[in-house]
C-alpha cells in the first residue's frame, strides 16, 4: 500500500483533515453535539415533501419559489435573495468568488469549525483573530471587533463575523456592528453569519436583516439556514440576503442545481408554519435559560448563551470532561484543550446534562 502512486493534490488541501461527523447516539443517548433541532418536523412540513417535482426531473436551479417568498417577506427584491444547500455552502461560495492566492479572510477564533478551511479551499490564507479575553465569570467567548478591523489590510478580501457566535454563545451588538462596518473598506466582503439568528433573545443583538444592514453597506451580506430554528437539517437548505452582484458572484460560484425540489418544498411549507416553529424555538430558549441557570449555580463559567447551545470552558480538562458527559449518554461537542459545546436538545435531556456537569464541576473546571 506506502508504494501506491495516487493522485498529486494540493499540499493545501492534503494537509486538511476530511470532515468527520461527531459519533452518531446510540439508542439512549442524547445527541447534542450538532446544534441540531430536537423537535420531529411539522406534519405539514412532511406533507410537502410528497409535492415536489417528479424525481426523474432536475430542480428548479433557482429555487426561484423560495427566494420569491423570502424576498418578500424580507422586502427585498428575488435577486437580492440567494439560496442554496445550506449556508455553510454559501460561505465557500462567497470565500471562492472573493479570495484567492495572497488573498486574506478574517474570522474569529474560536468559532464555528468550518471556518479554517474556507480559506484553505481557495488557495487565500485565513486571519485568526482571538476572542475577546475579559475579566470576569460568564463574560467570555465575545468577538474583538476592534481587532478584526485592525487586522484588515490592503489583501484582506473577505471577513466572517458570526453572532451569536458558535460554539461559545454571545452576540454581536448592534452598535459593535456598526462600528465595525465603518472602519472596514467598502470594497471588503463583510458576511454576517447567523446561523442562529432566531435563538437570540439580547435586545441589543445586530440583527442584519431586521436592520437591512445591506442596503446601507453593499459589502454586506446577511447568512441564515433552515438547518436550526427551522429544523431542516437534513434536507440542506440556508440564505443569504445581500446586493444582487455579490450574490450573483456567489451564484456563480456554486454547483448548479444543488439546492433539491424536497429542500426547496420544505422550506416554503416551514415558512407558511413559522408561527408554530418559532414557538419551538421559544421552548429551546426556555430549556437553554434552565441549563445556563443551573450550570452557573453549579459554579461553571458559561458565556452569554444567545444560540441553541451552551459552553463550558473546559481547557485542558475538556477530553476528560467530555467522556464524563458520553458516561451519562450524552454526546456532546468536545474542543480539545478548550472546551465542550453542548447543544440544548429534548426536554428530558437538560436535567442528565445538569446532573452530570454537577457531578464534575469541581474536579474538572481549569
Ligand atoms: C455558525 C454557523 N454557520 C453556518 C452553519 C451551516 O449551517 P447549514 O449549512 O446547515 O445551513 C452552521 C452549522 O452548524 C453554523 O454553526
Amino acid at each position: 500500500m506506502t508504494d501506491e502512486i495516487l493522485p498529486r493534490i494540493r499540499p493545501a488541501i492534503a494537509a486538511l483533515a476530511p470532515y468527520r461527523q461527531g459519533k452518531p447516539a446510540g439508542p439512549d443517548a442524547f445527541k447534542l453535539s450538532s446544534n441540531e433541532n430536537p423537535f420531529d418536523p411539522l406534519p405539514s412540513v412532511v406533507e410537502a415533501l410528497t409535492h415536489i417535482t417528479p424525481i426523474n426531473r432536475y430542480p428548479d436551479a433557482t429555487a426561484g419559489r423560495l427566494r420569491e417568498r423570502l424576498g418578500a417577506r424580507y422586502g427585498v427584491r428575488p435577486d437580492e435573495v440567494h439560496v442554496a444547500s445550506g449556508s455553510v455552502s454559501i460561505l465557500h461560495q462567497l470565500i471562492l468568488a472573493t479570495s484567492s492566492v495572497g488573498d486574506e479572510v478574517i474570522y474569529a477564533w474560536r468559532s464555528f469549525e468550518a471556518y479554517p478551511s474556507l480559506p484553505l479551499v481557495a488557495g487565500a490564507t485565513g486571519v485568526q483573530v482571538p476572542l475577546r479575553q475579559v475579566e470576569g465569570p460568564n463574560s467570555g467567548g465575545r468577538h474583538d471587533l476592534d481587532a478584526m478591523a485592525d487586522a484588515v489590510t490592503d489583501r484582506t478580501r473577505a471577513i466572517i463575523v458570526c453572532t451569536p457566535n458558535n460554539p461559545t454563545g454571545p452576540i454581536v451588538t448592534s452598535a459593535e456592528f456598526a462600528a465595525f462596518v465603518e472602519r472596514v473598506p467598502a470594497d471588503v466582503l463583510i458576511i454576517l453569519d447567523e446561523a442562529y439568528g432566531e435563538f437570540v433573545t439580547a435586545p441589543d443583538a445586530v440583527n442584519g436583516l431586521e436592520e437591512r444592514i445591506f442596503e446601507r453597506h453593499p459589502n454586506v451580506v446577511v447568512l441564515r439556514t433552515f438547518s436550526k430554528a427551522y429544523g431542516l437539517a437534513g434536507l440542506r437548505v440556508g440564505y443569504a440576503i445581500g446586493h444582487e452582484k455579490v450574490l450573483d458572484a456567489a451564484r456563480t460560484t456554486g454547483i448548479p442545481l444543488s439546492v433539491t425540489s424536497a429542500a426547496e418544498n420544505a422550506a416554503i411549507a416551514s415558512l407558511d408554519a413559522e408561527a408554530e416553529l418559532l414557538e419551538r424555538v421559544a421552548a429551546i430558549v426556555e430549556r437553554r435559560t434552565v441549563l445556563v441557570e443551573g450550570l452557573r449555580a453549579q459554579g461553571w463559567d458559561v458565556p452569554d448563551a444567545q444560540g441553541n447551545f451552551v459552553w463550558l470552558p473546559t481547557g485542558d480538562r475538556t477530553d476528560e470532561a467530555a467522556a464524563a458527559f458520553v458516561e451519562g449518554d450524552l454526546i456532546v461537542r468536545p474542543f480539545s484543550g478548550d472546551g465542550i459545546r453542548i447543544s440544548v436538545g429534548e426536554h428530558e435531556s437538560v436535567d442528565k446534562v445538569l446532573q452530570v456537569s454537577g457531578s464534575i464541576v469541581r474536579t474538572l473546571q481549569p
